[in-house]
């Protein structure tokens, strides 16, 4: 479980995320908002590249003030742009790169990489050259090199948000396959409909937090009302 304690985090006195508590345990959890509300910022909060200036995020009640090297382990982050997590020129060694350390076998690893080919459904694109691969593609392998790891919990920021509807599909339904605990911050609201939990933020603040039906048709009636 991810458990965020009245978490405030500032920059330059400005307040970006305000007094956030929140716990975190269901299956896919997606977190909407408008632009600046706060969504990237919950997004590194929880996975520790930032820490609040007051308050405390838990996961599995590790402190990610304390934890920082165990917490990696656990969780996968994925952000909107693919071209900043590919690194490798072919497919397949980029997403073994992700566990390379990992005390594993050759057999087991490739085990691994099949399996995360077939989950992201890019079991063909396991030799091509990633320079050539088109943004939608990109961003499958770099879930896929993610998910290579099995992390217990996987992040998403705007996983889709460039891609095409095809794409986005595709990426919303190996979200829904995969075991771990899925945090998703979109604008995608039609891909989140069958989510476990929404949650709306606005100002640095969650003030929404429900049923996906319920929040997706509070946040389109309201969604102007709360721009200053
Ligand atoms: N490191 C930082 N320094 C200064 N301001 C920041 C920093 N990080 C975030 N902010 C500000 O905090 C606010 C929230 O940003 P954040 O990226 O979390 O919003 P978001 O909900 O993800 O928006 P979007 O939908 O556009 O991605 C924005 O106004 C942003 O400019
Ligand atoms: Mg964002």
């Amino acid at each position: 479980m991810i458990k965020i304690e009245n978490a405030t985090y500032k920059q330059n006195d400005r307040i970006i995320l305000n007094n956030v508590s929140i716990n975190l345990f269901q299956k896919n959890i997606a977190i909407i908002g408008l632009n600046g509300s706060g969504k990237s910022t919950l997004i590194k909060l929880i996975s520790g590249l930032i820490v609040p200036q007051q308050g405390s995020v838990f996961i599995e009640g590790l402190d990610t003030k304390k934890n920082a090297k165990k917490i990696r382990k656990k969780i996968g982050c994925i952000f909107q742009n693919p071209e900043n997590q590919i690194v490798f020129p072919i497919v397949k060694d980029d997403i073994l790169f992700t566990i390379k350390n990992q005390d594993l076998t050759l057999h087991e690893k490739e085990k691994r990489l099949n399996k995360v080919l077939n989950l992201c459904e890019i079991p063909h694109l396991k030799d091509n050259n990633t320079y050539f691969l088109s943004g939608g593609e990109k961003q499958l392998v770099a879930i896929a090199s993610i998910l290579i790891k099995e992390p217990s919990y996987v992040l998403f920021d705007e996983p889709a948000s460039s891609l095409d509807l095809v794409y986005k599909k595709l990426i919303f339904n190996t979200i829904r396959k995969l075991n771990s605990i899925n945090i998703v911050a979109t604008h995608d609201t039609k891909f989140i409909e069958n989510f476990s939990r929404v949650i709306l933020m606005d100002k640095g603040a969650i003030i929404r937090d429900g049923n996906a039906k319920e929040i997706i048709d509070y946040y389109h009636l309201h969604n102007t009302s709360f721009i200053k």
